[in-house]
């Protein structure tokens, strides 16, 4: 029988890579809190309506990628796609309208897309979420692409673009779809097949193909800003002023729509130069009409979110500091033969006082314990060889000054504490 392997488009984060991921958790949670931001957990099934409805149903989302099935009781449930919607959701079932406005919220964990994978592109992938809800104005806007670039920054990520653009809203976006559908009239041969059906359905996502041919046709065509309402513009240049305020570089792109009906007004993506094809580390914007959507009242959101697989790919790209992998501060090394329950409660006594520790469970020879201890990056090692045993004591080997030293065991567990209020000194 052939070994079952993990389904395509899934990844298994290993143990030496799991803490690249816990230091973008942390970076990640205390930007939060600084920019007033508060986590929520949600499921990550919903009813496949929040998001058909949404995010639209002409989506490539809603129409190709969803892990949609019938549950037990019969009702159609969709493992998240995205984070927005659920937050929306959330909002209005909790009725967040009746206390103070803004609400900042922020959420992580895996999102499912049945998407063709390849590097930085998933099945299974995980994102941060960020969310300011009840706000129309456009400092929520500023404040939101600020803090996604605070969060590359303080993560120490480089080569990065913010390519901006708004895509209107109700009011404007029906005269556009006309301005441009009357263009893409002309060259309507030359569009791949995916093109001409978005011809009619959606023509705003033609402008988003990244096929060369499409590409040649849509880098003349009508700029969005140039039909956007008064509003709309305003808007538009309240943002590019209030980011150019905080000495952001950012680029006007008119070709940039997302993938997700939602959006009014501002769009975003941050561009990392150092993840091949699929460069977007981010994607975010404005949708005001989200929550009447879903059949809610009114209620303005802006956010972002960011998939933590290309942020880590593009952290180690880049060289950046990922934090330090985990390594057992002490590890314990015995001589076998009945040491064994002692090393159980050396290490033990170690970990009640808070100091990481680590032994041998295969009774392997002195030699390739100390090998492994070596291998583990164990600061300290300690010794309970047969001389050790009978005496009571333990010798501490100093990993990286190669001394040694024994002590009754009382002793050398209390020096070993001292030194771990220097663990990052000594590492
Ligand atoms: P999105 O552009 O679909 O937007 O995804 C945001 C980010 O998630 C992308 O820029 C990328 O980093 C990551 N991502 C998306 N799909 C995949 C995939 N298949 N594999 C790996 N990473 C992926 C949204 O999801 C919106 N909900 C963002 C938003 C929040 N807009 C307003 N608020």
């Amino acid at each position: 029988m052939e070994t079952i392997k993990a389904p395509r488009g899934t990844r298994d984060v290993l143990g030496g890579e799991s803490w690249k991921w816990a230091r973008v958790m942390d970076v990640t949670a205390s930007t939060a809190d600084d920019f007033g931001f508060r986590e929520i957990m949600l499921p990550i099934f919903e009813h496949t309506e929040l998001f058909s409805r949404g995010i639209g149903d002409t989506t490539d989302v809603v129409e190709k990628e969803m892990y949609t099935f019938t549950d037990r009781g019969g009702r159609s449930v969709t493992l998240r796609p995205e984070l927005t919607a659920s937050i929306m959701r959330s909002y209005l079932e909790h009725d967040m309208r009746r206390g103070p406005q803004p609400v900042k919220l922020w959420g992580w964990g895996p999102m499912f897309r049945y998407e063709r994978p390849q590097k930085g592109r998933y099945r299974q992938f995980a994102q941060i979420d960020f969310e300011t809800l009840g706000v129309p104005g456009p400092m929520a806007d500023i404040e939101i692409i600020d803090l996604s670039m605070e969060i590359y920054r303080r993560l120490g990520l480089s080569n990065l673009q913010v390519v901006l653009n708004s895509v209107g809203c109700p009011k404007c976006r029906p005269a556009y779809r006309e301005v441009l559908k009357k263009y893409f009239a002309s060259g309507f041969d030359s569009l791949c097949d995916t093109c001409k059906s978005r011809f009619d359905r959606n023509p705003l996502r033609i402008l988003d193909c990244k096929n060369d041919a499409c590409r040649q046709i849509t880098e003349s065509a009508p700029a969005v800003t140039d039909s956007l309402c008064d509003e709309c513009g305003a808007h538009f240049k309240a943002v590019m002023r209030g980011l150019e305020n905080l000495g952001a570089d950012i680029k006007l792109d008119n070709r940039l729509v997302r993938g997700l009906d939602y959006y009014t007004k501002t769009a975003y993506e941050i561009l990392s130069g150092d993840l091949g094809a699929q460069n977007a580390v981010c994607g975010g914007g404005r949708y005001d009409n989200l929550a009447e959507s879903i059949g809610g009242p009114h209620v303005p959101g802006v956010g972002f979110a960011s998939g933590i697989e290309r942020i880590v790919i593009t952290m180690e790209a880049q060289g950046a500091y990922m934090g330090k992998e985990p390594a057992p501060f002490i590890y314990v090394v015995t001589s076998g033969g009945g040491a064994e329950n002692e090393a159980v409660s050396l290490a033990h006594d170690l970990r009640s006082r808070g100091v990481s520790a680590d032994l041998d469970f295969m009774g392997r020879s002195m030699k390739a314990q100390m090998k492994t201890a070596s291998q583990a990056n164990a600061r300290f090692v300690c010794i309970l060889g047969e001389d050790e045993i009978s005496a009571g004591t333990v010798t501490v080997k100093d990993m990286s000054a190669g001394t040694q030293e024994t002590a009754p065991r009382a002793a050398a567990i209390e020096k070993i504490e001292k030194n771990v209020s220097r663990k990052e000194e000594l590492r």
